[in-house]
Formats: C-alpha cells, sequence, structure tokens
C-alpha cells in the first residue's frame, strides 16, 4: 500500500526511480511524485494524480537531473487523490522532501502542536505533518537531519516507512521503518531504497531489509550506516535475493493477471520441488518435520489471513480437520487482533500472506504470540515482515505475484496448506498409508491437470461475452468448493465491479434464491464428489426459477450438462484437491469478463496489492 523508492548514487537518478516506481505501482497507483535534488542544489518535485505515466508526462523537459532522489506511488488513506495530497511532501522551508508509505495515528495532535507554532499546512495528509514536525525539531534543536529525525519519531505513533532528502546535503537520504516494509539496495557505490525488492533486483542482488525502529543513512561513498531512534548503531543484515527480471515482467501476456493465471502449473510444480519424492509418493514439509512437537501437541490450529489468503484459509481447515483430527478455526485477521481472542501456548496460528506485509494479519501474528501461541506462516514474499515474524513456516515459492487480483498464490497456498496436512497427519499416525500414497499421487499430477484447464482460455474467453450485460453473480459450491465459490466471486468483483456473492450451495434457499430470475447468472462448482446429486438438485431449483447456470463439472458428466445453460468440462482428481483445479476457471472467466468491460485488470480501482494499512 503505497509504493516507495529512493536512489543516491553518480548514475542519472530520475530514469532509475521511475523504472522502481513503475515495478511498486501495484501497491497503488491514485496519484504519483519524485523529488530530485539537481547539481545546483535545488530541490524539484513533480507530482501528479493518477499513475506514473501521468507523472512521466508532468515531468516532461522540465529538469529531472541528478544524482539523487525519491518518488511515490500512492493509494490514498487521508486526503484525496489529487496533486496536493500526492507525495513527495515538503517542509515549510522547502529544504526538505519526504515520502511515506504507511498511517501516522496521531497526527492530529501533533498538526495542532505545529499550527500553534505558526506552521501552515497545503494538504490534507498524515505525511506533510511529519516532514513539517521533522523540520520543526531540526530548527528548534539545532539538528543536523538524522538527529532530527530520531527525535521527531519518537513523538509518532502509527506505522510508516520513509525516505527523505535535503536539499543542503544531496548526499544524503535517510529512511525509517516502523511496521512498514523497506528494502535497501546495496550496489557499488550506490544505494537503491524501496517497499520491497522487486524494484531493486535488476541492479543489485544485496539487499538489507530494516526492522522496526531503525533508522538508515545512505550516504554516497560511505557503507551503510543504521542506527535505532536512540542512537544505538546496528549491523544490517545483508541478504542475497534470488529473483529474475524475467518474473518482473509481463512475457508476452496483456496483462500480469493471465500470466500469472497460466503460470500455474509451473508454480505449482515448483511449490512441491524439494518437498514431493520424485516418485511421487511421500511428501515432507520440513517446517512440519523440524517443528512436529509443536504441533502434535496442539490443542487447536487457529488460520488468520485476508482477502484471497482468507479463502485459502478455508480450504485449509477442511484439509487440517479431515486428514489430521485437530480442530481448526479460520479468521479474519482484522477481527482477530482486537478481540481479545481466547489464544495461549497450547494453540498454533496459521498465518497465510501473499505479500507478507497485510498489517492486519501482521498484528493478528503479534497478539497471537503475546498470548504465547506458536505461529507458522505461509508466505509468498521472501524476506517479508509476516516471514520474519513467524516462530517458523512454509513459503509458496510461486514467484512475484503483481497483479493486484491474487491467483497463483491462492493455488500455492492451497498446495501449501495440502502438503502441511499430509505431513503432519503422517507423522501424527492418523492417515494409513494407501490414503497418504493416493493423494500424493495425484497431488502429483495437478500441475499437469491445470495444464489442460488453462487451455479452455478461449473457450471461456467466449463464454464471458455472453454475461457482461450482468450486475450481479452467485457462485456456489459445496465442500471443499464452498471457498472456491467465495474466491471466484471475489475475483469477480475485484476486477470487474460486477457485485457477486458466494454461498455454500445449500445456504441458498435461505436468502440469495429470492435474487434468482431470468437475468441472473450463477455459477455453480459442481465437480463429481459426494455432495454431486444435492448439488445437483440446487441447479434443478435455480432453473426452476429461471436463473442462468453456468456449471464447472467433471469430465464426462452427463447429468448436469443436460441442466445447466453452460458448462465447463474440467479434469477430474480428488475432491481435497478440486480446488487447485475448479478455481482457475473462475479466474479466467473473471479476467475475460472484466476484459470485455473494458476494465483495467492489474490495477482495479481503490485496490491495492499490499495492504500495509489497517
Ligand atoms: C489485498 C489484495 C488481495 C489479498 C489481500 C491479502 O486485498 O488485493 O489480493 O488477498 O490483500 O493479502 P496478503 O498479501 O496478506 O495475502
Amino acid at each position: 500500500m503505497c509504493g516507495i523508492v529512493g536512489y543516491i548514487g553518480s548514475r542519472e537518478a530520475y530514469p532509475i526511480i521511475i523504472k522502481a516506481l513503475k515495478r511498486l505501482e501495484y501497491r497503488g497507483y491514485d496519484s504519483a511524485g519524485v523529488a530530485l535534488i539537481n547539481e545546483t542544489a535545488e530541490l524539484n518535485i513533480y507530482k501528479t494524480k493518477g499513475k506514473v505515466a501521468d507523472l512521466e508526462q508532468q515531468v516532461g523537459s522540465h529538469d529531472a537531473s541528478g544524482h539523487v532522489g525519491i518518488a511515490h506511488t500512492r493509494w490514498a488513506t487521508h486526503g484525496e487523490p489529487n496533486e496536493i495530497n500526492a507525495h513527495p511532501h515538503y517542509s515549510a522551508s522547502g529544504n526538505l522532501a519526504l515520502i511515506h508509505n504507511g498511517i501516522i495515528e496521531n497526527y492530529a495532535t501533533i498538526k495542532e502542536k505545529l499550527q500553534k507554532a505558526g506552521y501552515e499546512f497545503r494538504s490534507s495528509t498524515d505525511t506533510e505533518v511529519l516532514v513539517q514536525l521533522i523540520e520543526y525539531v531540526q530548527v528548534s534543536h539545532n539538528l543536523d537531519l538524522l538527529s532530527a529525525v530520531q527525535l521527531a519519531l519518537q513523538e509518532v505513533i502509527g506505522a510508516y516507512a520513509i525516505a527523505i532528502l535535503d536539499r543542503r546535503r544531496p548526499d544524503t537520504i535517510i529512511a525509517a521503518r516502523q511496521s512498514s516494509p523497506l528494502a535497501i539496495g546495496i550496489g557499488d557505490n550506490e544505494f537503491f531504497l524501496a517497499s520491497d525488492a522487486s524494484p531493486i533486483v535488476e541492479h543489485t542482488n544485496r539487499v538489507v531489509y530494516l526492522e522496526d525502529g531503525e533508522i538508515a543513512v545512505l550516504r554516497k561513498g560511505e557503507n551503510l550506516h543504521v542506527v535505532t531512534q536512540d542512537n544505538c548503531k546496528v549491523n544490517p543484515q545483508i541478504s542475497t535475493i534470488n529473483l529474475n527480471i524475467g518474473q518482473l515482467e509481463k512475457g508476452g501476456y496483456p496483462h500480469f493477471m493471465l500470466k500469472e493465471i497460466f503460470e500455474q502449473p509451473d508454480c505449482i510444480r515448483d511449490c512441491m520441488r524439494g518437498r514431493i519424492n520424485v516418485e511421487g509418493t511421500d511428501i515432507a514439509l520440513s517446517a512440519v518435520i523440524d517443528h512436529q512437537e509443536q504441533l502434535l501437541n496442539a490443542r487447536r490450529f487457529v488460520i488468520v489471513a485476508c482477502g484471497t489468503s482468507w479463502h485459502a484459509a478455508l480450504i485449509g481447515k477442511y484439509l487440517i480437520e479431515q486428514f489430521c483430527r485437530f480442530p481448526v478455526e479460520v479468521e479474519y485477521a482484522s477481527e482477530f487482533r482486537y478481540r481479545n481472542p481466547v489464544i495461549d501456548e497450547k494453540d498454533v496460528v496459521i498465518a497465510i500472506s501473499q505479500s507478507g506485509e497485510t498489517a492486519d494479519t501482521l498484528a493478528a501474528i503479534e497478539e497471537a504470540k503475546k498470548k504465547g501461541a506458536f505461529v507458522y506462516g505461509i508466505c509468498n514474499a521472501i524476506g517479508s515482515s509476516i516471514a520474519r515474524a513467524t516462530h517458523t513456516g512454509s513459503f509458496i515459492h510461486v514467484g512475484p505475484e503483481i497483479g493486484v487480483a491474487s491467483t497463483k498464490a491462492f493455488t500455492g497456498q492451497v498446495t501449501v496448506l495440502t502438503m502441511l496436512a499430509l505431513t503432519l497427519a503422517r507423522i501424527k499416525g492418523c492417515i494409513s498409508t494407501e490414503k497418504f500414497q493416493e493423494i500424493v499421487g495425484e497431488l502429483d499430477q495437478i500441475p499437469e491437470k491445470m495444464k489442460q484447464v488453462v487451455k479452455l482460455n478461449d473457450s471461456i474467453a467466449q463464454l464471458s461475452k455472453i454475461f457482461t450485460y450482468a450486475h450481479n453473480f452467485i457462485y456456489l459450491g459445496r465442500g471443499y468448493n464452498y471457498p472456491v465459490a467465495m474466491e471466484g466471486a471475489l475475483k469477480l468483483k475485484e476486477i470487474s465491479y460486477i457485485h457477486a456473492e458466494g454461498y455454500p450451495a445449500a445456504e441458498m434457499k435461505h436468502g440469495p434464491i429470492a435474487l434468482i430470475d431470468t437475468e441472473m447468472p450463477v455459477v455453480v462448482v459442481a465437480t463429481h464428489n459426494q455432495q454431486y446429486e444435492k448439488i445437483v438438485s440446487n441447479i434443478q431449483e435455480i432453473k426452476a426459477r429461471q436463473g442462468k447456470v453456468i456449471a464447472l463439472v467433471s469430465e464426462g458428466d452427463t447429468q448436469i450438462k443436460k441442466v445447466a445453460d453452460y458448462s465447463i468440462e474440467l479434469p477430474r482428481t480428488l475432491p481435497c484437491l478440486d480446488p487447485l483445479i475448479t478455481t482457475i476457471p473462475l479466474q479466467l472467466l473473471a479476467y475475460h469478463i472484466a476484459i470485455c468491460k473494458g476494465k483495467d485488470v492489474d490495477q482495479p480501482r481503490n485496490l491495492a496489492k499490499s495492504v500495509t494499512v489497517e
């Protein structure tokens, strides 16, 4: 949520930071801005409503020279997205420029204090308060910038990743972190900074992730200097990152979302690599093996997550309860963190997050740790805050997900949850060897079956054209396919702006059935499993009310195909692995409907990929 970048070195900063900003646009894209210090120590700031491309137009032929700069792409929290509220914000004297990701919770109190001291504010943002505060502290105590930042931040309550330039010190950027991610790339006599490592990898693979409370001084020609607010020196831990640029590009696809849908067969193979044996008969998740004592002694499991990850969590509950016979609860992280949940050291909390930066999930983890629970993370982003905050965990290894609507991360999360449940069931001794090997063998086949599913792309694109008229959609599923129905509805909502609800199929008669008429498309996930006959009846109920049924069925199905208006045939698998197959056509359906409606699928309105505020 909000992307921040910076560069200091011997090269021209502007092209580097604009490119970096584009890579971070998935985090927010309602306005953008850049600040650069040129050779004559002028601070040039350009800002605009809109995307980074609009910013480039705005800069046009103006002076964008200089070897140091910071830039920002915004997801508005305080104040509407417009030029004035866009970052960088600058201090009253015009000497300091600052970019910020996060929320300053006590900004109103600080603002009032500064107003009393004669400060005037141009914008409605909490960020402007921060830059004015730093200048106020600097001037009133006659401090250098680092000391002023250290002192000012002691007054601040909230979450921030910030970077500051001082017109009078063009050789330095100061950056600080509290509960919002910040990565610093170390190059050859140059530094890069960004909200995540993705814009840094094309320049260097040496990265330092700042920790909460740390302040970094990026000074040309010197080593990275990191201190705390109390001025204690910190030895920065340099990580080597293995991201390749190809993973960050569209690779010939029109959108990241489509690319990421099509990548799923390979991603799931990568996710299982080294965890499933070559014969496809055994599986082991090392974090489960290494922490079996904590996991086997659990009284119950609680899974916390948000958005799509929460849907994966629901599937995790079904898997762990079915195979491991532990009670499992699933909670929205945002609710969990504030309701003083009954959790203690006998509980295991699983936190699921693609980005590893979602503020509510991170806070839920802290709450669980405070109460003594053992916390297991399932993340995609290596080096992310959640990956570091949990006691142990498993990465899903599906590569960077750029499209705002999550696709491959969902199937990756479900794959890891399946491997977790199977490994745990095996060491708990509550699954027969036969059953275990049957599921592992079938899981091993999933990437091949996914390849067959993505081949349905063209026919789903054709089908989508029929439904652009719809203002509402219902998605229904039972058992493992109920969370899939919810995820399908979420995908459609997120990118096409069509209202959609996912329901357990049997619940339809307790409310949603009232909505069904000739106009209402109902997507039913009706693959072959124990509840097949029940879902056939649900489809009959919809047809009796003239609803339009789009059914996902198993290959060879004849019964539903006769009743449904449209059917999508999918390769058969075990019911517990169905979500890995049935989710994909729903991703494609949402994608193509949104495309037909001319929507921006990779950057849908009002959304952000990484929600680092509450
Ligand atoms: C945002 C994204 C969703 C994502 C959710 C949770 O809302 O747009 O796609 O599912 O955050 O994100 P996380 O990174 O924690 O999985």
